[in-house]
This record gives structure tokens, sequence and C-alpha cells, in this order.
């Protein structure tokens, strides 16, 4: 955390009080000063409103998930009270709600939540947990991956028998995306892995198992499906691990980290996993897309029918430019809102259409960023180089996932902007002239829209007279369409407080890294001493087709930024 909060007592001297400021501000951190006073101003703050809030979901007024989400897109809080308890620990909550309540014993701000209270003690925990699992987040990766940890354990609270004291709760999870998930046979300490885009899943009675999470390191867990597939892919990884040759080194970089393997007993079912850095970590709005690289997406060994079934899929897509998207999430800057498409969305897109959903997937329906272009386009340029060498694999049915944090690329627009306000207009602004969310047709497969100005519907600020200030003029556009400037500048509002929050925070100190460009998946990979003279001869031509179309597609999108 950047804050220090320096509390100055009426016998702090002022030598003293400069020290501790100097020595935060060397520590890179933002000082503030606050007398003596119980809570200082974060706490005193932020405890009776999660309190409060609490007391709004105890007396069914709204959901937890529509509390938090309320308070996320509507007062511009980084985080909602339920998934900052969580990441806090209902027991620290609880004290020092207490400890307040024991300072000012008739402000009913401080007074106990009852619903906490009384299933607190039907759980029959002690008063005061000590530190758990759920409060040391090291690592603990998103806050949406918070909020899933912390429903579980609210809803254990309200929901669990009186009798248990299981971790695992039978309530249907909090999940962000809104869908039903089968959280209830997971063991303690992982979770499911909301940022799922695409893959399969493997069935355990009636449910379905995806990605799971380790809460401990933060690690994502992919569950093996055929033996025969997980096999391969552990046999990849740890073979990669320790190859020494200098023809395959380059690929160590191009891979998320191999963590070893983990298994798991869920239901009645052992599933092996294989654990990998999770891309998404520390994200606040991570957008994924996953990228099929090849035409040819079955091995060598597959069956007739295999074939038959893989050839028929994203055929468009596949045959023209080489690769498909079967899933990709992308968070959405103007409407605030996350937007999933899946495999069925996938199947429909075609030489043209890919790249509008591609644009789409970088947040362009306001202009591509340079920035982000920039850094996916270096890391696949260096995956195609190695892939014009490389002679060692096979790469079928592999992925490219591309993974970048809106958060981080609004903080870069608005940053952009404030240097240069001619040539980067506010996405936001440019993009509220649009109505909501974007589709495929929304965005034009040649625009740049970043060098556009506000002038572009003649509806501009550069027509003004140059004495008249800006007030004036949304003064005078107020009166001709009130609701639509209202919402203007609540989203401005919002977005402007986004950023001041992120910059108080830290969210990104610039040093963290917020675009990943990684290949994955490689169940279906094959060394070339496994396969036929045929099959092993040369380059991988199937991978290298999809590759250096997906670069000149980012080239293009290159050129559009200039
Ligand atoms: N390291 C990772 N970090 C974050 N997300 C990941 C990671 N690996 C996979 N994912 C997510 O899981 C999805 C599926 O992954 P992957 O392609 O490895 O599995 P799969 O397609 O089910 O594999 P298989 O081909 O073996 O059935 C990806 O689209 C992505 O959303
Ligand atoms: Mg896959």
């Amino acid at each position: 955390m950047k804050l220090v909060e320096i509390i100055r007592t009426s016998d702090t001297s002022d030598e003293t009080y400069k020290i501790c400021l100097n020595f935060g501000e060397k520590l890179g951190k933002t000082c503030i000063t606050c007398k003596d006073t119980f809570g200082f101003v974060v706490n005193r703050l932020i405890i009776p409103y999660t309190a409060e809030a609490m007391r709004m979901h105890e007396r069914g007024d709204a959901s937890i998930k529509d509390i938090d989400i309320a308070m996320k897109l509507g007062a511009g809080y980084p985080m909602g009270p339920f998934e900052l308890s969580d990441l806090v620990g209902l027991d620290t909550f609880i004290r020092a709600l207490a400890a307040f309540e024991r300072c000012e014993p008739n402000n009913p701000l401080f007074k106990p939540v009852q619903l906490i209270q009384k299933y607190m003690s039907n759980l029959k925990l002690p008063p005061i947990q000590k530190p758990t699992q759920r409060r040391s987040y090291a690592g603990f990766p998103t806050a949406q991956a918070s909020a899933a940890n912390f429903a579980n354990s609210f809803q254990l609270l309200v929901t669990a028998p009186s009798s248990s004291s299981s971790s695992t709760s039978s309530a249907t999870p909090y999940n962000t995306s809104g869908e039903t998930m089968a959280n209830d046979k997971i063991p303690k300490g992982y979770v499911n892995m909301t940022h799922q885009v695409a893959g399969h899943t493997v069935h355990v009675g009636t449910d379905e198992i995806g990605l799971l999470k380790s809460i401990d390191d933060g690690s994502v867990l992919k569950p093996g499906g055929s033996q025969w597939c997980a096999a391969r892919e552990i046999k990849f990884y740890e073979q990669l691990l320790t190859s020494t040759d200098p023809a395959v080194l380059p690929l160590k970089e191009f891979v998320p980290e191999y963590r070893g393997t983990q298994t798991l007993t869920i239901g009645n079912k052992t599933i092996n996993f294989i654990k990998l850095q999770d891309l998404t970590h520390g994200m606040l709005e991570p957008c994924i897309i996953d990228i099929k690289i090849g035409r040819q997406t079955w091995d060598p060994l597959a069956t007739d029918a295999k074939k038959e079934a893989e050839a028929s899929k994203y055929q468009q897509c596949k045959t023209t430019v080489g690769f498909c998207i079967p899933g990709f999430q992308t968070y959405h800057l103007i409407s605030n809102t996350y937007k999933k498409f899946g495999r069925d969305y996938g199947k429909k897109l075609n030489q043209n259409t890919v790249t509008d959903a591609l644009k789409m997937f970088l947040n362009g329906d306001s202009g591509l960023n340079r920035q982000l272009v920039t850094s996916i386009l270096t890391s696949l340029w260096a995956i195609q180089s190695w892939m014009r060498k490389q002679k060692n694999y096979r790469f079928y049915s592999t992925s490219i996932l591309i993974v970048y944090d809106a958060r981080k690329l609004r903080q870069v627009i608005e940053s952009q902007r404030r240097q240069s306000p001619k040539s980067f207009p506010s996405a936001l602004e440019v993009g509220n002239r649009k109505s909501g969310g974007a589709s495929p047709t929304d965005l034009s497969p040649t625009g740049n829209n970043l060098n556009r100005t506000l002038s572009d519907d003649g509806d501009t600020l550069s027509e003004l007279p140059k004495s008249l200030p800006k007030q004036v003029y949304k003064k005078i556009q107020r009166s001709r369409s009130s609701t639509n400037n209202y919402e203007q500048e609540m989203r401005n509002m919002r977005n402007n407080y986004h950023q001041m929050l992120d910059d108080l925070v830290g969210a990104y100190d610039g040093k963290k890294e917020w675009v990943f460009v990684k290949m994955i998946d490689f169940a279906h990979t094959f060394n070339t001493n496994e396969l036929n003279e045929t099959q092993a001869n040369g380059l991988d031509l199937n991978y290298l087709d999809g590759i250096e179309h997906l670069c000149s597609i980012f080239e293009e999108f290159l050129k559009m930024c200039e």
C-alpha cells in the first residue's frame, strides 16, 4: 500500500513529525497526517461503512454482489465493501468494530452487525480467529477472485448448519460473471478460476470443474482431461524445465511458469492438475483472449473421427488466417462492464470479422492504444522469430493467451491525454458519444480513432470561441440534452475518481507488467523425434502460418496508431 497515515499527537515535536514525513516519502509512500484519534482516517471511515453495507444486506435491501458492484461503479471504489472485508478478514473486521464500540458505546455506527455475530457463534468459532489463509492474501490474484472467496466465507456464515465448521460451503458461490459454478466440492484452499475464457472442463458427477486457483500462491490449476493429454502436457513442461538445448531455451520465455502438479480429490474423483503461473495475477480488470494457432488442430495420432470433428470447427477462420478464437473477455472501458465471447461467437468469425474481434478485445472502439499494441506485437514477433527457426517441436492445438489489465490501459490513455490533449481525446469522452457497448460492427476495420478529436461529429469544443470556457459550453449543452450530458459527466467523474484512487493506492507502480503474451496448452505437442520423417521434416509450417497472420494483423493495428 502506498498510503502512510502519520499520527501527530500533541506531544509530537515538529522535528519528529518532519523526520517521519521524510522517511515515509523516501520509502515512496504518500503520507497524510491525522490526529491521534481512534481508527485514524482510513479505518475510522471504512469500518462503519462496511458495517452499514452488511446491515443493508442483513435487512434484505440488496445482495452482496449488487452492493459491491454499486460501490465500484457508483462511487468509483476499486473494491466493494464485501471484497474489501474478505481481503482484511472478517475476524479483523469484527474486532475493529468492537474496539470502536468501546471508544464510543452510544454511537449506532459501531453497533455489532447481528448477522455476523449470530452465525459466528452458531459456528462455534472462537471469538477472535487467529489469522487464517483467508487473510493471508499474499499472491491472491484479483479483486474478483477475492470477491469469490469472501462470498464463500460469508455464505458459509449465513448458510452452514450450526454444527459445521467445514470451510467449504454448500451455498452457490458468488461469481462476478453471474454464472452458477460448482464450488461446493472444491477442496479448502482452492477456488474456481473465474477468468477462464476457453478450454475444457472435467465432469465430477453432475458438476463440471474447470481451472482452479490456489489461494496460497495464486497459481492456476489446469485439470488433466484424458490421461494421455495430461501426461503429454506434463512431459512437455518438465522436459522444458530441465532443457539446456540452446535451440529450445527461448521457448522458456514464451510459456507460463510451470509449478509442478497437484492431485486433488473432488467428490469421488481424483484429478491430477498442472500448476501454472496465473497470467491474470493481480490484474483488476483482466482482459483475456485465447487464440488457437494452426489450420490443423489435431495431432498426428488423432482418429479419423477426431480429425473430421476438428476440421469442421472454426473453419472460416482457420482456413483463411491460420488461427481461431475459441473465447475471450474484455473489460469494456466505456461501459465499465465485462464482455465475454465464447466458442459460438468464435465459430462465426471469418477473415474480416476476426480483426474486429481483436480490436474489440483491445478496447479499440475509441482508438487503438499504441503502448498496448506495441507490447503485444513485440512478444508475438519474438515467438514468430523463434518459430521461423525451431525444428524440435510440432505444436498442434496450442493457443496464444494474450492478457492485459484494462485498469492500467485506462491509466495509460488518461496520462497520454493529459500530456497531449489534442491528439489523445479521452477515450471515455469519445466513447460516450456512441451508444453503450461495442459490437463487432461498431468497429471500423481500418479507422484509427486514436487521433480523432472531439470535433468528429461536428459537436465540437474546437468550434467554440476561445473566450468561452468549457464550463459554459457544458451548461449550454446541458440545456440541449440534459440526460446525455449528465450521464457523461457522471462517467467522467467516476473515471477520474478511478484514476485518482489508482494513483493513490499505486495499483501499478510502473514496474509491474500489465500485458502478457504466452503460449499455452501443450496437450497435443510433439517432439519431432516422436514423428516420422515426413512429419518431422522442416519447420512447423502449420504454426508459422497462424503466427505470421496474427503478427500481420497487429502490424496493421500498429500502423493505425501512427
Ligand atoms: N496460465 C494461465 N493463466 C491464466 N489463465 C489460463 C492459464 N492457462 C490457461 N488459462 C485459461 O484457461 C483456458 C484453457 O486453458 P488451456 O487451453 O490450457 O486448456 P484446454 O483448452 O482445456 O486444454 P486441452 O486442450 O488440454 O483440453 C484458457 O483459455 C485461459 O482462459
Ligand atoms: Mg486450449
